[in-house]
Parts: C-alpha cells; structure tokens; sequence
C-alpha cells in the first residue's frame, strides 16, 4: 500500500477518510477516541501545507435522506472547541463548488446522507474522488465495508493511500496475534447482529471460549429452539447460528434479565433462558450467565471483547457489562477491546488503562481478528499494483 510519507501532499487537496462514528447520548459524546485518534493525521497534512477535506459517516441513516439526529455538527463543534484549527462543515459539496481555504478543514456531512453510498456506487465514488487530488484511507472501523467513501474512493481516488491510524492498527492488531498467549477468550456482544455473527464463524476456531452476548446471543437462543419474547435477534441468520453450535467453545447465557418495557425506572426479573414470555425482552445476562462467564475470563491469558452484553446505556440493565468489563479490566491477560460501544463502556467504568490495546475498530477489528481480508485494504493494495505496472 502506499502511505502518506511516500507522498508529497503540499497545496494538494487531501481527503481523509475518518471514522467519527463516536457513540453520541443525549447529545452529548461520550467517547471522544476516535476522534483524537484521527487527528493525528489531520495535523500531519495541516503542517505538510495540504488543503484538508474530512469525511466519516455516523450511525446507520436512511440513505437520501438528511436527518439531523445524524449529522455531524455535534463533532464538528466538539473538534472546533477541543483543537486549535478551524474545522467547517459543508453539505452541499456534491452539488456546490466549495472554496477551500489553507488550514481551514472542511468536513463533509454524514456520507451516508448519499444515496448509493453503501451500494458502494461507482457514480458516486467517482464524484467524491473527483474532489480531491489524493485520498487517505485512516478509517480502520470502517475499513471493513465496500461503501463508496472507502473502496470506491480508495479505487478511483487519482492517489489513494493508507492512513497512519489504519496502519498502526492494522500492524498492531497483526502481531498482538500472531503468537498469543493461550487461553484466548473471546467476547463479543451488541446490537449489530449480522456483521458480528458473520465472522464468528472464522473466529471461533482461534479462540478457546467465545463468549456470546447482546442481540448475538439472543440470535443463538432461537437457534436453540427457545422463545425470546420481544428481544432483539436476526431472523435470516438463525440457521447459520444454529451451524454455529457444534463449536462448544460458544458460550451463550444459561439465566437473563428481562424487562416488559425500556426505560431507566424499568424493573427486570432472572430468568432462566427456556422461561421467556412474549412480552419480555432480555436486557442483561442473568446472575449464573455472568458467574459462568467471569469462571471463562479467569483462565484468559489473551482477552478479545467488542460489544456490551445487555442494554447498558440504561443504568439498570448494566450489571453484566459492568461485571465483565471490570474482570478484563483486572485481568493480568493481554487484553485488545474496541468498537463504538465497548469505548463507552470503557469511559463509563474508567478501565481506559487497563486494557492492554485499545482499536478503533468494531466490526473492522473482529473482521480483521477473524482473518479475512479488509476490502479496503485489498483496494488499496491493488492500487499500489495498478501504479506498478
Ligand atoms: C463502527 O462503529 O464499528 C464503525 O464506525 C462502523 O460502523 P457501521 O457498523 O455502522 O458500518
């Protein structure tokens, strides 16, 4: 791949793709690690005298359609308050000339506001390349997605490179693994079922125990056949879970919490798993679900988590997170945690010194973990052939 250093980025129009999909509640950000990870970079190509232009996405947006529940103003302001440099958000930039100015950053608004962003559309790639002179890929929490922010501009950018951070991860993640200390236990939890389940299938046969929560393991208890009531789960990827199950390294709850509505006040009760009601949605692991789990993480010696266990945003449903948070925090193993969640679970319980790698990355870093290549790293990889041939 080329890198930023190969190039020389003076009076050139740089677009930097970052991943500013900071976890955001009640408008306030509640984790700012990606966005100090990502101006690193920013500064580099502020002092090599480039015109910088930055793009990201935030959240999951109806393409097409604006929403400001999802713009980027609220970071926009935050990097304008926390860093010296002048930062300006700009929406119309596929449509309107927009004049750049040296050491102004202009940011694009939520690229998923565009329709066929995540179709990965070659008309819209070409168009957001055509705005730029050379494009750096630092996205490593997106680097797993074929959107046309990253594979397609990545493609039909005049230059394309990998950013500094993409690198870093990519590098460290690469030998945290490469001869790990075993056991290896795994965590993964969440609302973003498919990305997650989907890789789960490489992952388990790295690890020794994998232990399953959120809107993942609700998807495995339908596997198995048991009523989860209202809980989150993915209904076309319940066979796959099922397949999943001969691996008896997947450990799923035995006991969960679950409430009859989502609220702070909300009561819960313990359930074993076969008790479920219709109207009851799991919001936690159960009390035996964390003991078995926390018995797993004792004999770690290499811990991976993304994702929280239950509704954790909701102080009363937070105890399984919490619990296992705390344990890999105390943990002597060598720990890498990452994604937009688990960042704010590590702010929420303060253990941000006491994981041993902390990744942008969510769905990227267990993508990565997992051994399949990144489509942007393969894009950029190709790009590098293209200008040797
Ligand atoms: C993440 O939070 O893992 C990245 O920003 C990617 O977000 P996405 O899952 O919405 O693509």
């Amino acid at each position: 791949m080329i890198k930023i250093s190969d190039l020389c980025l003076y009076n050139k129009r740089v677009l930097i793709r970052t991943d500013l999909n900071v976890p955001i509640k009640n408008g306030e950000i509640v984790s700012d690690f990606r966005i100090i990870t990502a101006m690193t970079t920013i500064e580099y190509v502020l002092k090599k005298g480039g015109y910088v232009t930055v793009c990201s996405h935030l959240g999951q947006p109806i393409e097409g359609e604006y929403n400001p529940d999802y713009s980027l103003l609220p970071i926009v302001k935050y990097l304008n308050d926390k860093f010296p440099f002048s930062f300006r958000l700009v929406k119309n930039y596929l449509k309107d000339k927009i004049i750049m100015k040296k050491g102004e950053i202009l940011v694009w608004e939520n690229v998923r506001f565009n329709k066929g962003e995540k179709d990965n559309d070659v008309n819209l790639s070409k168009k957001y390349a055509s705005l730029c002179d050379i494009f750096i890929m630092d996205a490593f929490g997106t680097a797993h997605r074929t959107h046309a922010s990253t594979v397609g501009l990545c493609n039909f950018s005049p230059i394309s490179c990998a950013g500094p951070l993409l690198l870093k991860e990519i590098n460290t993640l690469s030998q945290a693994l490469y001869s790990p200390n075993k056991p290896i236990v795994g965590i993964i939890g969440g609302s973003k079922i498919s990305t997650k389940l989907t890789v789960i299938n490489n992952l388990v046969k790295k690890l020794d125990y994998l232990i399953i929560g959120g809107g993942i393991a609700n998807t495995f208890l339908v596997a198995q056949g048991y009523n989860i009531g209202q809980s989150l789960y993915e209904s076309n990827l319940v066979d796959y879970a099922k397949s999943l199950l001969k691996y008896n390294t997947i450990q799923i709850p035995v006991d969960v919490c679950v409430a009859t509505e989502l609220s702070e006040k909300s009561k819960y009760i313990v359930k074993s798993v076969n008790r479920i009601e219709n109207n009851e949605k799991i919001v936690d692991f159960g009390e035996s679900s964390i003991k078995l789990m926390l018995n797993l993480i004792k004999k770690a010696k290499t811990i991976i988590w993304n994702g929280p266990i239950g509704i954790f945003e909701f102080p009363n449903f937070r105890k399984g997170t919490k619990e296992i948070s705390m344990a890999i925090a105390n943990s002597t193993a060598f720990s890498i945690a990452g994604g937009g969640d688990t960042l704010y679970a590590i702010e929420l319980f303060n253990i941000f010194n006491k994981i041993s790698y902390i990744s942008t990355g969510g769905g990227a870093f267990l993508t990565f973990l997992s051994g399949k290549k990144l489509p942007t790293i393969l894009a950029l990889e190709n790009k590098y052939l293209d200008l040797k041939k």
